[in-house]
């Protein structure tokens, strides 16, 4: 993966990432939302009621950091997100229990990384302070990826699917980024000599 060098560009690159993330948030706030809703979800109502709520408090923290960077969310990326998470949370009445766990799960495995990559951008733009809730956020991902993936692995049809990749394991989401930290700042002295 290559990231900006400059830290104006960095901040561009973060900016972007956490508007796209607030938008997102909402879209899986309110799938989730129609998710436990369903006629089917009896028995998981609580446990995605719970992610529903984690969801929310992942968009109010990714908005406060906009203001924090001077941004705001994205209007058009979030009507857009708004009518696809509305769409999704309506479909789930409709369509069977495995469909929208299966994909709940594939979806969230993209966002472990989505606050992985946002932590280093916010490293590179010079807002260490961003860092531990976005790796904190990334956490919760990989905990809701879990979940789902449990759930679909439960499933008699979705033991034979085969699935999107599965995240590394849990602590590895630190360790990757005091990593990155150490190869971005000998990378940083050597160009800097
Ligand atoms: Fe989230
Ligand atoms: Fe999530």
């Amino acid at each position: 993966m290559i990231y900006p060098e400059s830290v104006s560009d960095a901040q561009a690159a973060l900016i972007r990432l956490l508007q796209l993330a607030h938008a997102g948030e909402r879209a899986a706030a309110l799938a989730y939302r129609g998710h436990a809703a369903a006629w089917w979800a009896r028995r998981e109502r609580a446990e995605i009621a719970q992610i529903e709520t984690e969801e929310w408090q992942h968009r109010n923290a990714v908005g406060a950091m906009l203001l924090k960077l001077n941004a705001r969310p994205d209007p058009k990326q979030e009507k857009i997100m708004w009518g696809i998470g509305s769409l999704i949370g309506l479909l789930c009445h409709f369509g069977g229990w495995l469909i929208p766990m299966y994909g709940a799960g594939k979806l969230e495995s993209g966002n472990i990384w989505e606050y992985e990559h946002a932590a280093r951008l916010a490293q590179i733009a010079d807002h260490p302070d961003l860092v531990p809730a976005l790796l904190e956020m990334a956490e919760v991902e990989w905990e809701h990826e879990a979940y789902f993936r449990s759930q679909v692995k439960s499933h008699w049809l979705g033991k034979t699917l085969p699935l999107w990749k599965i995240p590394a394991a849990k602590a590895q989401i630190q360790t990757d980024f005091a990593e990155f930290v150490q190869t971005h700042s000998n990378v940083k002295e050597i160009s800097h000599a």
